[in-house]
């Protein structure tokens, strides 16, 4: 049986009352939490979204009103009028704000049951990620999701009030667009009143910020949702949200400082920590040397080292050959790894043909020297130089990856990650990285074409724009199949950089084209005719006709931000409703048939 609210109204949230509030008469209001019965005495923990309080029903006191609260079963909403009493000594929870007092409940009004909920309302939740999907509004009750929900509201509102005094405009650009380049497939929106055509969702909103600046707006930001049709991994999601920030007059130097200051403020307004500002800077080349990949997680060493000089010639045939062929010989120094059982080893050999190895050769570096089958192939004279250009030591595993540079940067990179996990050499704390120095086109193997490290709107550095500029010539279409001519375009270096948090790419952004002739030319190496350029970006080349200012951006991943500020694993679960890893709601059942009638007014067939 439930009851109304009727004339009243709460007093206090159940994180608010103290010893201080002792002897007063309260309306607490909330949803059941847990219940212990202890010799007849009702104890609840009453919930709401700031905490809990703890609410007590003695029999003695008033058996009635007992016997009503013997039917409170979880999750039912309840509000209760009683009095601050301090807890029994001996029974305080030192953990809780509440925890020094409760309140002896005098009346009981039951505003509405419950189901018993398909998992129990706790920190730590035991049901699939479906489930707690399907039923979000019950795992949004839980603490841990109420704390990061709260940390990301804080996190925009110091975002808002850092850009806002630093004189940046917000501005809302449109959801229903036309398709943008960020690289991933669009998701489309058919027109009703324009039988065949198609909106876009945007990507990002990266055209109108910088046609914003066209129009003279200097400095703009939006808290902007983005939408990608690409598969779906724990930090990607299908709609996503960015720190989108363009600026005009400004060289990379300016997005740096100013990048750094906003998360600086952030940090310390949402978390009340001071981190170090300026980032280090990794260049580009130097990070996949060193680290195998354009993500540097800083927070361990095991640098990669490169032994394929040393290793020219060499009696290991598998090296040799691949050394012959253009192939470089890399390894990292597992310190302590030599510990390692075989069949250890052979899981990280697994790992490593999974990440797309042929092999993984492997040195234990023991008392008596270094043990491997493949040791009797090396002279002494090389053992000696692996050993010192990888600072190995006895108790270290030494393990090494021979194929295409490429292929040994990847595997090692990602091995250097599980083995930092495996020997807990990760560190807690925030390292941030600016990784820059990209360079302005790279090589998709598959497709077998240049395309842009970025995005076609990146600048190159200013001594390279003349060369782009020359490259645009009459032969270029025909150049384009020689390798020599990409080598050269491969060696054109942007004016883009990423900035990266542990691992994880948080943000990414350039100083871009804002002369016409350079942005045509760009398109053109690209292997977009002029048609389809005037067809794709036609309003944007045109906008880049009437006094283009130097202009430059970046848009950090709000959700990734989240996610490691969180210290969460996933962005899942720093956004209220997200979708499953196969682009589903479970709880709203999208994405989902739709009627005929609808299809039809679209003028739109499924097969
Ligand atoms: P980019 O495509 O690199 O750049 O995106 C910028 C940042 O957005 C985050 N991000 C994502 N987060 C969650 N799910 C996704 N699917 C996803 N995709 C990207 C990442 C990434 O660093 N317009 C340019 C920015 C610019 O040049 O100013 C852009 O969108 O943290
Ligand atoms: P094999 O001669 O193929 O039996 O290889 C001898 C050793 O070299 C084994 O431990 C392999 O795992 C290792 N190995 C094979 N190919 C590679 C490679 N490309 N890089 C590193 N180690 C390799």
């Amino acid at each position: 049986m439930t009851e109304l609210m009727g004339d009243w109204k709460r007093s206090h949230h159940c994180s608010a009352l103290q010893k201080s509030d002792l002897g007063k008469t309260v309306i607490l209001m909330g949803w059941v939490d847990t219940r212990r019965d202890h010799g007849g005495v009702i104890f609840i923990d009453l919930r709401d979204r700031e905490g809990v309080t703890q609410i007590v029903f003695n029999p003695q006191h008033d058996p009635k009103l007992h016997k009503k609260a013997h039917t409170l079963k979880p999750e039912y909403v309840i509000a209760v009028k009683g009095e601050v009493v301090p807890r029994p000594a001996g029974t305080e929870n030192p953990k809780l704000p509440t925890g020094e007092i409760e309140v002896k409940v005098n009346e009981l009004r039951i505003l509405n049951e419950s189901k018993t909920p398909p998992f129990v309302i706790q920190d730590e939740v035991d049901a699939s990620e479906e489930v707690r999907l399907k039923y979000r509004y019950l795992d949004l009750r839980r603490r841990p999701m109420v704390k990061n929900l709260t940390l990301r509201s804080k996190i925009c509102i110091a975002i808002r009030k850092f850009l806002i005094e630093n004189g940046f405009l917000e501005i809302e650009t449109p959801a229903l667009a036309k398709s943008t380049p960020e690289g991933a497939r669009d998701f489309l929106v058919p027109s009703r009143l324009l039988p065949g055509e198609f909106y876009a969702l945007p990507q990002s909103p990266q055209l109108f910020k910088q046609i914003l600046m066209i129009a003279g707006y200097e400095k703009y930001f939006q808290i902007a949702r983005c939408f990608r049709d690409e598969d779906l991994r724990a930090d990607r999601q299908p709609e996503f949200t960015q720190v989108d920030i363009e600026m005009s007059f400004v060289t990379e130097e300016d997005i740096y400082a100013l990048t750094e200051q906003m998360i600086y403020r952030v940090f310390k307004e949402t978390l009340d920590m001071e981190i170090k500002i300026p980032f280090p800077r990794t260049p580009y080349a130097e990070s996949l040397k060193k680290y195998g990949t354009d993500k540097p997680d800083l927070r361990f060493g095991m640098e990669l080292v490169e032994l394929s000089l040393m290793l020219t010639g060499t009696g290991f045939k598998v090296f040799r050959e691949i050394l012959e062929n253009k192939g470089v010989v890399k390894g990292i120094n597992v310190q302590g790894g030599a510990k390692f059982s075989l069949k250890e080893i052979n899981e990280i050999i697994t790992l490593a043909t999974s990440s797309g190895a042929k092999g993984l050769a492997w040195i234990k570096v023991e008392e008596g020297g270094p043990a491997s089958s493949i040791v009797k192939f090396f002279t002494s004279k090389e053992l000696e130089g692996i050993q010192k250009a990888m600072s190995a030591k006895t108790g270290d595993l030494l393990l090494f990856v021979a194929d295409k540079r490429e292929v040994a940067n990847k595997v090692l990179g990602n091995l250097r990650i599980e083995m930092a996990k495996k020997m807990n050499l990760i560190e807690s704390g925030f390292k941030f990285v600016w990784v820059m120095d990209f360079p302005l086109f790279e090589w998709n193997e598959e497709e077998k074409r240049i395309q842009p490290t970025h995005h076609p709107f990146a600048s190159a550095v200013e001594e390279d724009i003349e060369k782009i500029i020359e490259l645009n010539n009459q032969e270029l279409p025909r150049l384009l199949n020689h390798p020599e001519f990409i080598q050269q375009l491969l060696r054109l270096k942007g004016r883009t950089y990423d900035l990266v948090l542990n691992g994880v790419e948080i943000g990414s952004g350039n100083i871009r084209n804002h002369r016409l002739d350079v942005q045509r030319a760009i398109f053109r190496i690209l292997g977009i005719t002029e048609e389809n350029a005037i067809e794709r970006f036609g309003f944007f080349l045109e906008a880049l006709e009437y006094g283009a200012p130097p202009h430059g951006g970046i848009a950090p991943g709000l959700d990734r931000l989240v996610m490691l500020m969180a210290g969460e694993e996933s962005i899942r679960d720093v956004i209220a409703f997200p979708k499953t890893a196969t682009g589903t709601c479970p709880m709203t059942g999208a994405p989902s048939k739709v009627e005929e009638k609808q299809l039809k007014e679209l003028h739109i067939k499924t097969v």
